[in-house]
């Protein structure tokens, strides 16, 4: 069976649009399981493949032959497993993210392959729509608070979020409510109601200098840049 893929040719020009084609369905290897996607999350790190730069440079190593289909988060429905795959039911929900280095195509697409270590199962109730902006703005704030910080290992900690109000911003609020942190949340006026939704303690930064209104000091020489909250955290 054809797929239909939102896809460019294999070295476009910089900026290109996209295109409409056909690539073949390609049987499933034994660990992976075939998707129908319902709703696709788009990212910055989208328009960062299209544009060139390192992860493009990556993707001509070691990803996959043909065009490259661009995209990453997914949800939808699994229609076949591999032969060893024993975990996921045809018919399972999922939510997900695409891995060029295991030579997988994005998520613009009808369908993807992906191994069941990259889907979560979606609970009833949550729709493919809203689970599809989760996977890549999830794991960038989980990595920051666990990896990059280690704010879930840290008693009391208080964090600092730039860009709260945005897709990787109320993710960081989220779990850092979860990991017991306490959270302020930089953003506009029109955005206060939202940040404070989400747990945290909102920071206009219309007002003036937000580290100084948050009365924190960073323990680390790392710099606050707005729209990157992954790379601010104080404690
Ligand atoms: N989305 C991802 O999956 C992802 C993954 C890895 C890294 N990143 C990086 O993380 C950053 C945020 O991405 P995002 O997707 O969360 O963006 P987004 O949804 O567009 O959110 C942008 C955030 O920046 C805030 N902002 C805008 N102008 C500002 C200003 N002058 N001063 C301070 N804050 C300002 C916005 O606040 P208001 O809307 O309230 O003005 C909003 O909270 C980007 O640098 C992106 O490249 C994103």
């Amino acid at each position: 069976m054809a797929l239909r893929l939102h896809a460019r040719r294999n070295l476009p020009l910089r900026d290109e649009p996209l295109e409409l084609v056909e690539l073949p369905s390609k049987p499933l290897a034994p660990n992976e399981i075939r998707v129908r996607v319902h709703a696709i999350g788009v990212n910055p790190v989208d328009w960062k493949m299209r544009r060139g730069g390192p992860l493009r440079f990556a993707y001509r190593f070691v990803g996959p032959r043909g065009p490259l289909v661009v995209g990453v988060d997914f949800a939808g429905e699994v229609t076949e497993l591999g032969s060893e795959v024993t975990t996921l039911e045809k018919g399972t929900r999922v939510v997900g993210g695409t891995n060029f280095s295991r030579k997988q195509h994005g998520s613009y697409a009808d369908e993807v392959i992906v191994r069941p270590d990259q889907c979560a199962i979606l609970p009833d109730g949550v729709t493919y729509e809203r689970a599809a902006c989760l996977p890549v703005p999830g794991v960038t704030a989980w990595t920051a608070l666990t990896k990059l910080s280690r704010v879930s290992s840290t008693p009391g900690a208080k964090v600092l979020v730039l860009g709260a109000s945005g897709g990787v911003g109320l993710a960081t609020l989220r779990l850092a409510k979860m990991f017991g942190a306490q959270a302020f949340g930089v953003c506009s006026a029109r955005n206060i109601a939202v940040v404070e939704a989400h747990g945290a303690t909102a920071i206009d930064y219309g007002k003036g200098d937000s580290l100084e209104a948050s009365a924190l000091r960073p323990t680390t020489n790392t710099k606050a840049s707005r729209g990157s909250p992954s790379r601010s955290w104080w404690r």
